[in-house]
């Protein structure tokens, strides 16, 4: 297994639901943080462990991703790995004229993750153990809401950014790891009950999830994680 041994991580959406509860996973493994927020105020590096820091990171802008990269290199000269988190999540179904909504949850769920892995491929690549971790969702592996269009679409999108990132840096030793969880009890998912007799599934046990992701060797690379809290047919 891979050892945190102050291995960096970069983290967006730290700040509240599943990206918090990954960022205290790993601050008390022991890994170094780059926690990528739109609010630099809403969170503490100290909070994270001696040697984290925030940097402003908003998924929609063009600039944020290679910035962030950029501030995370000057300050721990590596890293090492990355999970995307930071997501949106709006009703669009076939008949809702909701342009802005769809166009939102494309940048912030697949072209935003897209340009952070893009700049800091050189990084995971030069470091021969590069892990990935997306959070995507068990949406972008099945519909069963037709209002859900535009997030399954977007988070569809995700899974095939996570097979791409598999493809593209094999070689260089880069693995990357989706996680697709069914209802998390975070502020997205608050408006949802969850059916009857049944339950959210906690932030921290996607966290444990990401936390084991990243800790297994080159060798043992597995491509998806379905997160069930209720049984259902995947396939
Ligand atoms: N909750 C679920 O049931 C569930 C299930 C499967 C997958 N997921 C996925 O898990 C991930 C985390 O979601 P969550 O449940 O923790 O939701 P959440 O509590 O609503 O948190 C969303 C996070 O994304 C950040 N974010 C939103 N728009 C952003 C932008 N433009 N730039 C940078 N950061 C942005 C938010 O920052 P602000 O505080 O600034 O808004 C916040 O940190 C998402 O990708 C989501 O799709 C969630």
């Amino acid at each position: 297994m891979l050892q945190p041994n102050n291995r960096v991580v970069m983290i967006s959406g730290a700040n509240r639901g599943i990206g918090l509860a990954v960022a205290q996973a790993l601050a008390s493994a022991g890994y170094r943080l780059s926690l990528g927020v739109r609010d630099v105020n809403a969170i503490n590096a100290g909070d994270f462990g001696d040697d984290a820091i925030v940097v402003p990171y908003d998924a929609t802008s063009d600039s944020a991703a290679s910035a962030w990269t950029k501030a995370t290199l000057e300050r721990f000269s590596a890293i090492d790995a990355l999970v995307l988190n930071a997501g949106v999540m709006f009703p669009v179904g076939i008949e809702d004229e909701k342009e802005e909504e769809l166009d939102t949850m494309w940048d912030v769920n697949f072209k935003g993750p897209l340009r952070l892995v893009r700049a800091a491929f050189p990084a995971l690549k030069a470091c021969g153990h590069g892990r990935v971790v997306n959070v995507v969702s068990l949406s972008g592996k099945r519909v069963m809401s037709g209002g859900n269009l535009g997030y399954s679409a977007s988070k569809f999108a995700s899974l095939s950014l996570t097979h791409s990132i598999r493809q593209s840096g094999w070689d260089d030793g880069i693995r990357a790891t989706a996680i697709c969880p069914g209802l998390v009890d975070t502020d997205m998912v608050s408006h949802v009950s969850a059916p009857d007799g049944e339950y959210k599934i906690t932030p921290q046990a996607i966290a444990a999830t990401a936390a084991y992701a990243l800790s297994l060797p080159n060798e043992a690379s597995v491509a998806e994680v379905l997160v069930n809290s209720r049984l259902e047919t995947m396939l």
